[in-house]
């Protein structure tokens, strides 16, 4: 598979965020891979990196008004789109994504978006609370439902001294990202299964059994697929993350269900099992909630295993051509990973290491994984939960493409 962007070209729109500096070393890597790319700096953009190191580093003129005269006569806002194959915002702030959302064209960067006729990546950055603000929450949801592709936000300290979810995603992440959407659809034709977040068990009507994942692993690499060219289809247990845009999302809450859903969802060729599935559910649910009961002795809760998901789909009679799970471990990592390979009968497994206070996963957006197959064990290096996605698309990709031995005999 081809990475050079070479024959590519991208508009980059700065606009003014803090994270502007960090759109300097993705008009690097853009360029080092041999693409064309062009800039618009929006008046806010201008405030944080200086239209003199972004015409250096894109070989190009940076475009900065709407109201040039000699920018528009050469080159024009509709023909700075149309001469492009992608459009990308980043830093988009959460002023040039509300003025997305709402069709304003009141500046040079607003305009070229509103007569775009190309695909669409925005990088979101900006204060915690200006994230998670109900209207920016919005504006994302719209621009999503419209087919705008996001990247990031990211969880991490910022540039004001707060921390939170609101971190422009690393200049490699939205290089990668811009990859994947160059890539001709190395999947196209295959059928992909994920699993993503925990199972909730319930006790009671107001009570459960869960744990602390995420879903952002998993949620993540149904969006990878999906960018690959994969017909996907997540099943999800409860999560706080948006539906990946362009995936079929089915929504469970227990074990049984999700192991139902992934039946349903046969056949695949690809399973990945990335949900953090309760391996034990209470054996009764209780109808009222269970009260306290004074000095008598609190209810012991009994519990049953629940269903093998992996292995269920390891060994089923439509099994998909590649089943891969992920192994959470406490301790031992390579070697208990390598025994539940055996056991669950999958082909490859995601190992991370979990739950020591200097190894955090749940929740967090790095990642530090090993790929672990029968013949081989490799290590990825902590990276971002979206790039470890990406690399697993890619080794899934080689993985098929590869023609197999009775094939070869042929
Ligand atoms: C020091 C400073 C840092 C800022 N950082 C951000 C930011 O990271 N994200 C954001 O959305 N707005 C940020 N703002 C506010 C935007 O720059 C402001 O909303 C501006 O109008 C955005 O204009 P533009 O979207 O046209 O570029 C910051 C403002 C200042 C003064």
């Amino acid at each position: 598979m081809s990475k050079t962007l070479k024959d590519k070209s991208a508009l980059l729109i700065i606009s003014g965020g803090i994270a502007a500096y960090k759109s300097l070393e993705l008009i690097r890597l853009i360029k080092k891979s041999g693409g064309h790319i062009r800039c618009i700096l929006t008046k806010g953009g201008e405030q944080f990196v200086t239209p003199l190191s972004v015409a250096a580093l894109s070989e190009e003129t940076v475009y900065t008004d709407l109201w040039s005269l000699k920018d528009e006569t050469e080159m024009g806002h509709i023909r700075l789109s149309r001469e492009a194959d992608l459009i990308i915002v980043a830093p988009a702030s959460a002023n040039i994504i509300a003025q997305i959302v709402h069709g304003n064209a009141e500046d040079l960067a607003t305009t070229t978006l509103l007569a775009a006729d190309k695909p669409i990546l925005i990088a979101p950055a900006m204060n915690h609370m200006m994230w998670n603000n109900p209207a920016t929450q919005d504006n994302i949801t719209a621009l999503q439902a419209r087919g705008i592709e996001t990247i990031g936000p990211t969880e991490g300290d910022m540039a004001c001294g707060e921390h939170g979810m609101g971190r422009m995603s690393e200049p490699e992440d939205i290089f990668a990202a811009i990859n994947a959407f160059f890539f001709e659809k190395p999947l196209e034709g295959y059928k992909a299964l994920v699993t993503s977040g925990p199972t909730l068990e319930p006790l009671d009507p107001v009570r459960f059994i869960s744990n602390r994942s995420s879903g952002k692993q998993g949620h993540a690499i149904a969006s990878a697929l999906h960018k690959f060219g994969a017909d996907v289809t997540l099943i999800s247990g409860p999560v706080a993350l948006p539906d990946p845009a362009g995936v079929n999302t089915i929504h469970v809450e227990t074990a049984a269900e999700m192991l139902k859903a992934c039946e349903s969802a046969l056949p695949a060729n690809i399973a990945v099992c990335a949900a953090a599935v309760s391996d034990w559910a209470p054996t009764q649910n209780a109808d009222h909630k269970i009260k306290k009961r004074g000095d008598e002795t609190p209810p012991a809760i009994a519990l049953k295993e629940n269903p093998d998901i992996l292995k269920t789909l390891a060994s089923h009679k439509q099994r998909p051509q590649l089943v891969i799970g992920f192994a959470a471990e406490t301790e031992n990592l390579t070697e208990n990973a390598a025994a539940k390979l055996a056991r669950k009968n999958c082909d490859w497994l995601l190992a991370n290491l979990v739950g020591q206070d200097d190894k955090k996963i749940f929740g967090e957006d790095q990642n530090h994984v090993y790929l672990i197959t029968s013949s081989d064990t490799q290590d990825w290096r902590p990276m971002s939960k979206q790039a470890v996605a990406t690399k697993l698309a890619e080794e899934i990709t080689n993985h098929l493409e590869q023609p197999k031995v009775q094939d070869a005999a042929e």
